[in-house]
Order: structure tokens, then C-alpha cells, then sequence
């Protein structure tokens, strides 16, 4: 891994899991499409704490939480967050929700 490498913790709790599947396969394959296996790391997470909202992603550093993220939604973190370190504002998490 290179520095400035991302990390993305993609919910797999009891809640999360049972619809994260898709998302997560738009991630891997966004990651292996745009080649940006050198710089992003996607990791299994446990629960984030806002079940309600999922499925959650954390991308690191500077934390930056996405909720009920959709699969064009994944693929769309991989080529702006990722690759070009822009968040991707539809699917921020807000404490509200
Ligand atoms: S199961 Fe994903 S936040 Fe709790």
C-alpha cells in the first residue's frame, strides 16, 4: 500500500449485512474497473452503530460516514472519494436521519 492509501469499512453487522452485498460487489469491481487496488484498502467492518441507516460505509482517513449507500452510489465513491478525494454528497450520513 502506498501512503494516502484509503480505507473503506464497509458494514457487514446483522443489519448492514443483509443488504450490503450488492454494494460491496459494485465497490470491488469499481476499485478493479478504475484501478485503484494500490490505493484503497476495502475491509469488512462490524457494526457502526446506526443500523437503521445502511447499509454504512467509513472511508479513512478523516472519517468521512456514508448511509444507505445504493451500488451506483459505491461505484460513484470509488471514482470521486478515492480516486480524486472529492465525498460524494447524496450519501452522507446525517446525524438526523
Ligand atoms: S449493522 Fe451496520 S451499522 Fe449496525
Amino acid at each position: 500500500m502506498q501512503s494516502g492509501t484509503k480505507r473503506i469499512y464497509v458494514c457487514h453487522g446483522p443489519t448492514c449485512v443483509r443488504q450490503v452485498r450488492p454494494v460491496w460487489q459494485a465497490l470491488l469491481d469499481e476499485i478493479r474497473l478504475c484501478r485503484l487496488a494500490d490505493r484503497c484498502e476495502l475491509i469488512v467492518s462490524g457494526c457502526q452503530g446506526r443500523c437503521e441507516d445502511g447499509p454504512n460505509i467509513n472511508v479513512y482517513p478523516n472519517l468521512t460516514k456514508y448511509a444507505h449507500v445504493t451500488p451506483e452510489q459505491g461505484r460513484e465513491i470509488v471514482r470521486r472519494h478515492i480516486a480524486q478525494d472529492q465525498p460524494v454528497t447524496a450519501c452522507l450520513y446525517h446525524e438526523a436521519w
